[in-house]
């Protein structure tokens, strides 16, 4: 049984492959007009490049299978975002809000910020982030923008309520809040199960407000598997264990959470339809089964925060390494998760319906 999975997961993997490769040359319109990104690390595309942080990796080694060019994407090559957009049908990536001037916002925009979370102040020990508060009202300006363009509020609004929406948080506020105590006072003030709560009172006043702002299709993504990540493992220890087993605990809570808030918002919107997508069971599974053989230790040479020293040469085979630095997983494993949240391999990657589902709903 076993093994018999194992060939099915290969075979499920090359499929995916030569299904994206396929799909790259394929013209026509994407299955909504406009795709809209909120969230950290994972789908950053060069909004912290002008920022004061040292969340920022617009360097190489960055970018070294994105034709050699360091964007400010925090891995080797296409982020989830990237690649969703095209699974979406989308012939150029979502730009970054930082740069993305014109009619090109018609498409989407892309607001994610490196380090950046729920809560405002979270990683704010690496200086400038751009907090999930201030990407809704960066978002609110876009709107803004759409509706000039389209010199019609019901015309605009009814695009609007056409796109679709990715909302991907959390993350820090564990990895660069909680689990800081030496930076933050979270860990003091809340257990893990009233921290979740905390931070989930917030992202339904946020999410709430996105729909406000006119989004009827959000695919929300809930926190990874961050106790498996190399820094989290350097950093604190295993104790025997294969992971830091508070660090996927303290997740599992938030993620626990996030489903009721998922079926909570469905219930009150009846003409909208929000989703999850389990990042963290996808990111569960054995990854020597899909052909990755180095697991724990990222592919370039890292600093002390966990990113890529600048110009040091990576490893050479990208495709057989599951994280690229510290923190962030290669474009091979993104390929993998981005297309599991597109297209349910599993029937609990996404909750209660599939990304490709959602884009294709007529509310
Ligand atoms: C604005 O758009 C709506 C919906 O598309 C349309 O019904 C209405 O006639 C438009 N109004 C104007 C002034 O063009
Ligand atoms: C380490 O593991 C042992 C055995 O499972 C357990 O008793 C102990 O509490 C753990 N220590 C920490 C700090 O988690
Ligand atoms: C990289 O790894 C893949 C999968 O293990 C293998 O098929 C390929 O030949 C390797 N390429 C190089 C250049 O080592």
């Amino acid at each position: 049984m076993a093994g018999q999975t194992k060939v099915l997961v290969v075979l499920f993997a090359m499929s995916l492959v030569a299904y994206i490769l396929q799909i790259n040359g394929v013209n026509g319109d994407p299955q909504v007009p406009c795709f809209f990104i909120f969230g950290d690390s994972l789908v950053d595309n060069g909004n912290n490049n002008p920022l004061l942080t040292e969340a920022k990796v617009n360097y190489k080694p960055y970018g070294i299978d994105f034709g050699g060019t360091p964007t400010g994407r925090f891995n080797n090559g296409r982020t989830q975002a990237d690649i969703l957009g095209q699974l979406l049908g989308f012939d150029d990536f979502i730009p970054p809000y930082t740069t993305a001037r014109g009619n090109v916002i018609l498409k989407g925009v892309n607001y994610a910020s490196g380090a950046a979370g729920i809560r405002d102040e979270t990683g704010y020990q690496l200086g400038d982030i751009i907090p999930l508060n201030e990407q809704l009202r960066n978002h609110q300006i876009t709107v803004l923008r759409i509706t000039a363009m389209l010199r019609n509020r019901t015309a605009a609004q009814k695009y609007l309520n056409k796109c679709l929406y990715y909302v991907g948080m959390g993350n820090n506020d564990y990895l660069n809040n909680y689990f800081l105590p030496q930076f933050y006072t979270t860990a003091l003030i809340y257990t893990p199960q009233q921290y979740a709560q905390q931070l989930i009172d917030q992202y339904r006043k946020q999410i709430t407000r996105l729909y406000n702002l006119g989004a009827r299709k959000v695919a929300i993504f809930g926190v990874g598997v961050i106790g498996c990540i190399p820094y989290a493992i350097s950093t604190f220890g295993t104790n025997g264990s294969a992971c830091v087993d508070r660090f996927n605990e303290a997740a599992q809570i938030f993620n626990t959470m996030l489903i009721s808030l998922v079926d909570e918002l469905n219930s009150r919107y009846t003409y909208a339809k929000f989703i999850y997508v389990n990042s963290f069971g996808i990111g569960s599974g054995d990854p020597t089964s899909v052909g990755f053989t180095v697991l724990n230790v990222g592919c370039c040479p890292v600093n002390n925060i966990g990113q890529c020293i600048p110009f040091l040469t990576p490893c050479q085979n990208r495709t057989t390494y599951v994280f690229w630095d510290s923190f962030h997983p290669t474009e091979a494993v993104n390929l993998l998760t981005a297309s599991r949240s597109y297209t349910a391999f599993l029937p609990s990657d996404t909750y209660p319906i599939d990304i490709k589902r959602l884009a294709q709903l007529q509310l």
